[in-house]
């Protein structure tokens, strides 16, 4: 036993091999290379595109992920996104620029798909990092994004089914006579079985993390998200916390992640993996490490009949040579990568079995 932590359940990696890549001849020698979350196919090859084409590393991180925050059918991103309690999607979106360590980020953003766009201009036509709210709606008006509603048909769907089953003892009833097949889908899909056979629902807590490198060893990322399904109006996430959701330096490496963001904020995750890299771990090493811290500090509260931690979470790990990691907290998530050897999903290296 380690702490509070069954060690019974962890896989062995030992002998797993992280995704190394070629590394060139000197430091700085490493291809381009972009990698983001499973949802992030489409993100990882407009990003290595524009790298090839010159562009820097934190506009292409962005142009990519906007594909994402374009998307409809992802509902964990932009527009699409599942609201928050009251039927409102907030968005939360930061971007870090690694050769001049700059960063700008957005929190509970309404009314604008593309946040991580609005991060890069705080980033670049302000002299502060994070804006939140109304203030952050204002910036982006001034800056001339377009203001819209982001709650799509299936995202009020699923909100509305959600609080239409929070309580038999409110005013809201469900229509179980018109089941609607695309939301129940959607709730059986994140939905675990219970020890006593009862299935209970997980809210999700997707979002597109990228990171990239370029040929010239400079490195962006940017993570972008509409939150926690349902939270409380104005929950901040990890994502637009520098540290927390998404870090990068320049010289070392760096990481993003996606899952339970409440975990990264209370153990700076990213910012830990990228520090433990700066000391020689590997990126599967590091992410592995901040899997396992994580699972020592989680309350009893969100742990399982076998003491593991009962969310997932996933990180997305590139040293400054372009050795690439994507490790969780359970089994069966991939990571997108983009690079010479074109676009694919990769296995994430698991730290405990299935659930
Ligand atoms: N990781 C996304 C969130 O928790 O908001």
């Amino acid at each position: 036993m380690t702490s509070a932590v069954s060690r019974r359940g962890f896989i062995n990696t030992a002998g797993v091999a992280a995704s190394v890549c070629a590394v060139g001849a000197g430091p700085r020698q490493a291809p381009a290379r972009v990698i983001s979350s499973g949802n992030g196919a489409a993100a990882t090859e407009r990003a290595y595109q524009l790298l090839l084409e010159g562009a820097d590393t934190a506009d292409a991180v962005v142009a990519g992920v906007g594909l994402v925050e374009d998307d409809p059918r992802d509902t964990s991103v932009g527009y699409g996104g599942l609201p928050n309690e009251h039927g409102i999607v907030e968005l939360d979106a930061a971007v870090m620029h690694g050769p001049s360590h700059q960063c700008g980020a957005v929190a509970s953003l309404q009314g604008f798909r593309h946040p991580a766009q609005v991060a890069l201009k705080v980033m670049r036509r302000t002299d502060h990092v994070l804006l939140v709210g109304s203030g952050a709606r204002k910036f982006a008006r001034a800056h001339g994004f377009v203001e819209e509603n982001l709650l799509t048909d299936h995202a009020r769907r699923i909100w509305l089914r959600w609080k239409e089953s929070l309580s038999k003892e409110d005013d809201w009833l469900s229509d179980e006579e018109q089941e609607d097949a695309a939301v129940r889908d959607f709730f059986l899909k994140n939905s675990v079985m219970t020890a006593n056979g009862s299935l209970r629902f997980r809210r999700p807590t997707g979002t597109i993390h990228c990171s990239c490198l370029n040929a010239a060893g400079q490195m962006s990322c940017t993570t972008t998200t509409s939150g926690m399904a349902f939270k409380i109006p104005g929950r901040v996430g990890d994502s637009p916390i520098i540290g927390a959701g998404l870090y990068v330096d320049n010289e070392v490496g760096s990481c993003g992640s996606t899952g339970r963001g409440e975990a990264n904020l209370q153990n700076q995750a990213s910012f830990a993996a990228v520090e433990l890299m700066r000391g020689g771990a590997s990126p599967e090493e590091a992410g592995m490490e901040v899997l396992r811290r994580i699972a020592a500090k989680t309350v009893a509260r969100l742990r399982d009949q076998e003491g593991r931690p009962d969310f997932q979470l996933s990180f997305y790990v590139m040293s400054k040579d372009g050795e690439y990691a994507g490790v969780s907290m359970f089994p069966g998530l991939k990571f997108a990568v983009t690079d010479e050897q074109g676009t694919r999903l990769e296995p994430c290296v698991a730290l405990y079995e299935a659930r």
